[in-house]
């Protein structure tokens, strides 16, 4: 199978041909249709995870897909992180636990948006669940994969939101969701102005300000049923073919950036 891989640690991604994965008890193979890009990939080919976890190379990066499992036929979307870290859905082939956040994939839906979806979205309609009964909320990093949907879920929910794009001045409110602060003095500056604050990359020494994502079937449902219904816009920036996706760590910018197969 064709997948988009790193050689080593920081290497840049390159296409590859790889054997096609074969499912262990416990495990469904799935024919991925699209795979999303999220910063968790380019940390963990940077590295992030070395020591914690098995890792196999070439490294595979990617954790949320949309496909269908080889034998069944039944279409998932969800997240496919698993153990060794290398076999993730830039690939047209993957193996995911049975038991990991995944839901059916309907019909109506379009892959591409159904893998834009579950890290972004599950993280966001979490964080903003967190939020409790607050008024208003300043959202760092809005115009990103998790702020976009954020942004929707909390005025949806009917809070005051107050995006804040790079550049951007901020205001008191209620509560902070702060997506692009990357050290503690930066989370810590902007947590001056809420009394209720989140982080996503664990930078408080308050682990009630670390935010940690926990998927679920039910959430991937919710979020699948909120589009439908026209309520949440998913923010693809970018669709990239696998052949010619060697290059989606670069660039940037604001929404999603989906791999498709
Ligand atoms: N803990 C968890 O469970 C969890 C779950 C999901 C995500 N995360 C983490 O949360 C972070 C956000 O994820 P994401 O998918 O939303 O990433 P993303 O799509 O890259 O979005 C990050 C956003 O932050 C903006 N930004 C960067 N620096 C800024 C600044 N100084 N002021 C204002 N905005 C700034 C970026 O704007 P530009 O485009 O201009 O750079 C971008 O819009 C990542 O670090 C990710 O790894 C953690």
């Amino acid at each position: 199978m064709w997948a988009i891989a790193a050689a080593d640690y920081g290497a840049e991604l390159e296409l590859v041909e790889l054997p096609e994965p074969v499912a262990r008890p416990g495990e469904l193979l799935v024919r991925l249709f699209a795979a999303s890009v999220n910063p968790f990939d380019r940390k963990v080919v940077n590295g992030m995870l070395r020591g914690s976890a098995p890792h196999v190379f070439p490294l595979v990066p990617g954790t949320d897909g949309a496909g269908e499992v080889t034998g069944s036929g039944e279409r998932i979307f969800g997240t496919f992180f698993h153990h060794p870290v290398g076999t993730g859905t830039y690939a047209e082939y993957v193996t995911v636990p049975a038991e990991n956040a995944l839901a059916p994939l309907p019909e109506d839906l379009d892959p591409a948006v159904a893998a834009a979806l579950p890290t972004a979205g599950m993280t966001a309609l979490q964080l903003v669940e967190s939020l409790g009964a607050a008024e208003s909320v300043l959202i760092v990093g809005a115009n990103g994969g998790v702020g976009s949907f954020a942004v929707q879920i909390a005025r949806a929910a009917g809070k005051r939101v107050i995006p804040v794009g790079r550049g951007d001045s901020l205001v008191e409110a209620d509560a902070l969701i702060d997506l692009a602060s990357t050290d503690r003095p930066s989370f810590e500056a902007n947590a001056r102005y809420a009394p209720l604050a989140f982080n996503t990359n664990y930078l408080s020494s308050d682990p009630a300000q670390n935010f940690g994502m926990k998927g679920s079937r039910e959430m991937l449902a919710r979020l699948a049923s909120m589009v439908q219904a026209g309520d949440l816009e998913v923010p693809i920036a970018r669709r990239v073919p696998l052949r010619g996706a060697a290059g989606v760590f670069a660039g940037g910018g604001p929404g999603k950036t989906v791999i498709v197969m």
